[in-house]
C-alpha cells in the first residue's frame, strides 16, 4: 500500500460529500469518524481537502490544460480525485511528486475508479512534465479574470468585489480568502480570566497570546491538533470565536438586569458573550428559527454554565405577533443576521461555489425584514446592533443607510467594516450600532 493512501482517500471522500451539498466542516467530521487518524494526519487531510475545495476553479483549469476531456465532462468522482492529486503537485511544497502520484493512483486502484487508475496516473505525470517545462495553463490578461482563475473564485464574485472595493483592495481581499484561517478563542470571563488561562495554555506547551484590544481574546499561534482537547473545554473556560466577531457583543454594553434580545442567536457564540459581559445577570432571550442550531446553543449554555439565557424557537420577524408585550420591551437587541458569509471564506471553503447574486438578494430581503420587524421591540432609550460576517455593502452599510433613511426616528451611532487581509488574522465582519434620536 502506498504510504499516505488512506489520507488521500479520506480527502477524496470529503470532496465527494461537499459536492453533494454538505458543508466542508461537516463533511470532514463525517469522513474522519470512519478512520483512526492521528492528529498530524488530520491536519494534513484538512489542508489537502479544504485546499482542493478552495482551488476548485484553478485545478479545473489544469485538468483542461492536461486532459483531452474538459473538467465538466469528467466523471465527477474522477474529477475530484484528480483535484486531490493536482493540489498536491501544484500547491503543496513538501510532498514529493512521486508520493503524491502513487498515493492518489492507489485510491483509484482500490475503489470503483479502478478502471481509470491509468488515466489518473497519466494526467498527474503529464502535469509534472508540464510544470518542469513551465508549460502552464493560459490565463486571460484581463486583471479581473486573472484574479478569478489564480485565486479560484467565481468571476461574477470578483467583479462584485471590484465594484465594492476597487481593484487594489480586491487583490488583498481575494488573497485572504485562500489563507489558512487562524483559530481564536474567547475566554469565558464568568469562569476564568485571560492571563490565568493563557498561563495555563503555555504551561501545556500551547503557544497562545492575548489579542490586542480584546478583553478576552486568545490567539492560538499554532493550530492545535484538536481544539476540543485544549485545557478547559469541558469545564466551559472558553469558546472558539474569531477575533473580528469578538467586538460585536461589547458594542451593546450589556448590563446586569437588562432585557436583551439576541434575535438570530444560534449557535450562541455571541449570546454567551452577552451573558458573560452582563455577569450572567441579565434577562437574555435567544431566538432562532432553527431547532437543530438552538440545540447546539443550549449545549453551549450548559457547557459554559450560563443561567441568564432563555432559548426560543421562532421566526424573529414574527415576534410581535407571537407576543405583543415585546413592543418596546428590550433594552438591547442584537441582530446577527444570516448573510452571504463572504468574510468567512477562508474558514468555509465551499461557500464561494454555492453563493449567487440571487441568494444575496434573498438574504437582503430577509435582513431588511429583520430590521423592520425587530426595531419596534426596542425601548426608546435602547440600543440595537446589526451585524454580519460579510463584506457585501448591500448587506451592510448600504442596507443600514437605506433603512435609516426610512426610519427618521433612528440614528447610526457607530459602524465598522473589517475587510479580510492576507497578512492579518481575522474574518471580514460588519456591525452597526443604532439607537433612537
Ligand atoms: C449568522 S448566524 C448567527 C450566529 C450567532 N449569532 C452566533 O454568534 O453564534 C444566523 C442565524 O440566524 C438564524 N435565522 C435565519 N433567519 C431567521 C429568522 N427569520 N428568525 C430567527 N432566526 C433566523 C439562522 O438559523 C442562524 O442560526
Amino acid at each position: 500500500m502506498a504510504k499516505g493512501y488512506l489520507q488521500r482517500k479520506a480527502s477524496w471522500e470529503i470532496l465527494l460529500k461537499v459536492s453533494s451539498g454538505i458543508y466542508s466542516d461537516n463533511a470532514l467530521e463525517k469522513v474522519l469518524k470512519n478512520y483512526e487518524f492521528n492528529s498530524l494526519d488530520i491536519a494534513f487531510i484538512t489542508e489537502l481537502s479544504f485546499g482542493c475545495i478552495r482551488y476548485r476553479k484553478f485545478l479545473d483549469l489544469w485538468i483542461d490544460h492536461i486532459s483531452k476531456i474538459a473538467h465538466q465532462k469528467q466523471p465527477p468522482k474522477l474529477r475530484w480525485l484528480l483535484h486531490v492529486g493536482l493540489y498536491q503537485l501544484l500547491k503543496m511544497d513538501k510532498i514529493p511528486f512521486s508520493a503524491a502520484i502513487s498515493s492518489t493512483v492507489e485510491v483509484a486502484n482500490r475503489t470503483d475508479l479502478k478502471g481509470l487508475a491509468g488515466t489518473v496516473n497519466a494526467i498527474l505525470r503529464n502535469t509534472v512534465r508540464n510544470i518542469a517545462k513551465e508549460n502552464l495553463p493560459k490565463i486571460s490578461s484581463n486583471e479581473i479574470e486573472r484574479l478569478s482563475c489564480l485565486e479560484s473564485l467565481p468571476l461574477w464574485l470578483v467583479n462584485e468585489i471590484v465594484n465594492w472595493a476597487g481593484i487594489k483592495e480586491t487583490k488583498h481581499i481575494v488573497k485572504a480568502f485562500n489563507k489558512k484561517p487562524s483559530i481564536d478563542l474567547r475566554v469565558n470571563s464568568l469562569k476564568t480570566d485571560l492571563n490565568k488561562f493563557i498561563k495555563e495554555l503555555n504551561e501545556c506547551n500551547i503557544d497562545a497570546s492575548p489579542i490586542n484590544q480584546l478583553n478576552n481574546g486568545v490567539a492560538l499561534n499554532s493550530n492545535p491538533r484538536s481544539v476540543k482537547n485544549l485545557p478547559g473545554y469541558k469545564d466551559g473556560m472558553w469558546v472558539v470565536q474569531d477575533r473580528s466577531s469578538q467586538w460585536v457583543a461589547p458594542l451593546l454594553n450589556p448590563m446586569k438586569g437588562e432585557k436583551i434580545l439576541d434575535a438570530c442567536a444560534a449557535p450562541g457564540i455571541k449570546t454567551t458573550h452577552l451573558a458573560a459581559l452582563s455577569y450572567d445577570n441579565a434577562e437574555i432571550l435567544a431566538v432562532d428559527r432553527s431547532e437543530k442550531r438552538l440545540k447546539i446553543l443550549q449545549s453551549n449554555l450548559e457547557r459554559l454554565n450560563i443561567k441568564s439565557v432563555k432559548t426560543f424557537k421562532a421566526d424573529a420577524t414574527n415576534l410581535i405577533d407571537i407576543n405583543p408585550n415585546f413592543i418596546s420591551y428590550f433594552d438591547k437587541i442584537l441582530i446577527d443576521a444570516p448573510c452571504s458569509g463572504i468574510g468567512t471564506f477562508a474558514r468555509n471553503p465551499d461557500i464561494r461555489w454555492s453563493l449567487s447574486k440571487d441568494k444575496i438578494n434573498q438574504l437582503i430581503i430577509l435582513q431588511e425584514r429583520l430590521l423592520e420587524y425587530l426595531t419596534p421591540l426596542l425601548k426608546k432609550n435602547g440600543t440595537l446592533v446589526y451585524s454580519t460576517c460579510t463584506i457585501c455593502p448591500e448587506e451592510n452599510n448600504l442596507l443600514i443607510e437605506r433603512f435609516l433613511t426610512k426610519k427618521k426616528e433612528l440614528k447610526l451611532d457607530f459602524e465598522r467594516q473589517i475587510l479580510p487581509r492576507f497578512d492579518k488574522p481575522g474574518d471580514g465582519f460588519y456591525a452597526a450600532k443604532i439607537s433612537y434620536k
